[in-house]
């Protein structure tokens, strides 16, 4: 039986259709963070369900973009300009090389930009309440001490985590959280990550899953717990 407090994060959460390419139905958490009964819900519900059970670590993926090369450059300008661009040159062109030339410009003139962390946001909160400690997995370059990387396979193209080497001691049990699953690309980067440093990765957490991408397919059998599923 479905706990009464996920009706009110559901309908909190925004849908925005044909956002950030036609197409995609972005749910957009921001709306949630709006409404603090709904966002302090969803904060406790996982609390409800992960206190006690011996969780060491909360660690926090977010996508990434690196930007060394055209290809990854132009991954960072679809997200600057919502792909719109990019997209109509690649129509325009049949020719996507072009569209990663000019990717790389763009990004040269405003490096940084359009860059996010949804992840981030719903992390800490649990994992102070829960008394675990907290892990950022970052984008490259963004961590100062010495990291692993995991690199992983987009729809094209590929991202990069990296995480402090020490942050995680052999035994550790994580609890993975980000806002959303889809592809699961994100989810699969942040256990091979924990996984290499001795964790044992207990649980993914998400606000929203979107079942119809079966990310959960990449989580080698490892359980996700969702509070809402959106089709
Ligand atoms: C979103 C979301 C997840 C990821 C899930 O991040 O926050 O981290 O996509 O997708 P996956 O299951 O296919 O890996 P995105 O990079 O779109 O945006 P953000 O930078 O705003 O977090
Ligand atoms: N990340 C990947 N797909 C998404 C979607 N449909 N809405 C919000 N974030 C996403």
């Amino acid at each position: 039986e479905q706990d009464p407090r996920v009706h009110g994060i559901a309908a909190a959460i925004r849908v925005v259709p044909d956002f950030p390419k036609k197409g995609i139905m972005f749910r957009d958490i921001t709306t949630l963070l709006l409404n603090p009964k709904a966002f302090r819900n969803a904060v406790d519900l996982f609390v409800e369900r992960y206190l006690g059970k011996d969780i060491t670590v909360v660690a926090v993926g977010w996508q990434t973009e690196k930007c060394s090369t055209f290809h990854h450059s132009a991954l960072c300008l679809r997200k600057i300009i919502h792909g719109t661009l990019l997209d109509w040159i690649a129509t325009m062109n049949h020719n996507y090389d072009l569209a990663l030339f000019v990717g790389l410009v763009v990004f040269t003139l405003h490096p940084g930009r359009g860059i996010e962390a949804r992840g981030l946001i719903f992390g800490p909160p649990i994992a102070l309440a829960i008394g675990a400690k907290f892990i950022p997995l970052r984008k490259p370059k963004k961590l100062p001490g010495e990291v692993i990387s995991e690199k992983y396979d987009l729809e094209y193209g590929s991202d990069c985590l990296e995480m402090h080497v020490g942050a995680v001691q052999p035994g550790d049990r994580a609890l993975v959280v980000d806002d959303l699953i889809a592809t699961g690309g994100t989810l699969c980067a942040a256990m091979n990550l924990l996984e290499r440093a001795g964790a044992n990765v207990v649980e993914f957490a998400c606000v929203i899953e979107l079942p119809e991408l079966k990310g959960r397919d990449k989580l080698k059998g490892k359980p996700l717990h969702i509070l809402v599923e959106s089709r």
